[in-house]
């Protein structure tokens, strides 16, 4: 579908919360994508649906209705493939969300190949869930972490990395491809490419960048990919793990349990077919398929569209906030090289006063460290505010946005 045949503005009729007020009867302006994205009635109605008509246990039974809740899971499994480009389905397994994708990863993988003084690479603009798995990974093995710095543009130091892959110790790097705080867009191709050298693996987390851009897993060619469908219209407490199959064929299994067993006897036990080894239990069956309607959803907006619309929206506001006095905004005004994520602070403003007087008017926005403290130390800050953009939002909201915060500067006398 080509983007002048999209109306981004019609298609908030499908997303009932924002037809609703908040506070004193104030049109709700939800700006808070980066930290979850609201869900239109496609992926309500899909959750629904399962639970009226299909609701069953999934891979176990052979009545019509468990088939069909089967069905309707593992769809969501080719539909996941096709969105990010995967050939082999059984490289995508389910979890949570991005947080235990790759803590998946630490213990079932990095559990049996880190070593005493091997090296992890991560960078300084992660989230937690990209540091903390790695802090008790290697402090567990004796192993060492280390950071790619950051520059004044918000861009990762690259040099830094050369040196680190030059010690030869280095068994993975781990980054994301978008910032969640910065929204900065990381050169990905190059960093793989740079470990592909050495023989090193790399995982990327694209909890903040699959829903905002296409996502091309092949032309990546990294090892593990993970990412979340709450910040992509999808229901929360489902997430995905992409493991390149022959790294995948090393690992252990994470949980044990029903499902992910081929044969259990009084002492030992075989596994299932991938990625089944890696589903313990019964899984969340219902958010599966609604996952699958948001991926549904922004297939038929298309991403290149999804990705133009992010931009315009992210000029149109850095332009704006640019104009206030004593406003600072991190990170890159390239819009090639960001997202839609506006991280900035307001002369010295503390930023829950700033979300506090602009929620009065009905502006959803995030203040706090964006669960990125060693960003925040590298940016000599204790907090921001934050504007995440999706979608549904438009260039009134953006309005109603820099109006609020010209409140904030008359109550502060900025
Ligand atoms: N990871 C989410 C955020 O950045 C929660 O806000």
């Amino acid at each position: 579908m080509q983007s002048t045949q999209i109306s981004f503005e019609k298609l908030r009729k499908d997303f009932p919360i924002l037809q609703r007020t908040v506070r004193d009867n104030k049109t709700l302006v939800y700006l808070d994508n980066a930290s979850t994205t609201q869900k239109p009635n496609q992926v309500i109605d899909a959750i629904t649906d399962y639970y009226k008509n299909h609701n069953a246990n999934i891979h176990r039974a052979v009545y019509a209705l468990a088939e069909e809740a089967t069905e309707l899971y593992e769809a969501t499994r080719d539909k996941i493939a096709n969105f990010i480009h995967v050939k082999n389905r059984e490289e995508i397994i389910f979890v949570r969300g991005t947080t235990e994708a790759i803590n998946l990863v630490a213990y079932a993988w990095g559990r049996t190949h880190i070593q005493k003084d091997d090296i992890i690479v991560t960078t300084e603009y992660e989230h937690h869930s990209n540091i903390v798995p790695w802090q008790l990974l290697t402090q567990e093995k004796g192993a060492k972490l280390e950071y790619i710095r950051m520059d004044d543009n918000g861009e990762l130091i690259l040099d830094d990395l050369d040196k680190y892959l030059a010690t030869g110790k280095v068994k993975l790097v781990t980054f994301s491809l978008m910032s969640n705080v910065l929204g900065t867009i990381t050169d990905a191709e190059k960093i793989v490419s740079k470990c592909k050298e050495y023989g090193v693996l790399t995982l990327i987390d694209g909890a903040q960048a699959v829903p905002h851009m296409p996502v091309n897993i092949e032309k990546l060619d990294c090892d593990f990919f993970a990412f979340s469908g709450h910040k992509m219209l999808g229901p929360t407490g489902i997430g995905v793990l992409w493991v390149r199959k022959s790294v995948l064929q090393t690992m252990n299994p994470f949980h044990g349990g029903g499902d992910m067993i081929r044969e259990v006897h009084k002492y030992e036990t075989t596994w299932n077919d991938l990625p089944y080894k890696f589903e313990a239990g019964t899984p969340n069956i219902a958010d599966v398929i609604g996952f699958g309607a948001a991926i549904d959803y922004l297939t038929n907006l298309g991403m290149d569209n999804v990705r133009e619309h992010e931009i315009e929206l992210t000029n149109y506001a850095i332009e704006k906030l640019s104009q206030i006095n004593g406003l600072t905004i991190y990170g890159t005004k390239d819009i090639s090289k960001r997202g839609g994520v506006i991280s900035f602070n307001f002369a010295d403003v503390h930023p829950h006063d700033v979300a506090q007087i602009i929620d009065e008017e009905g502006i959803a926005v995030r203040s706090g460290h964006h669960c990125a403290q060693v960003l925040m130390e590298r940016l000599n800050v204790a907090a921001t505010s934050r504007a995440s953009f999706y979608i549904y939002n438009t260039k009134e909201e953006i309005d109603s946005l820099i109006n609020s915060l010209n409140k904030v500067a008359r109550i502060f006398k900025l």
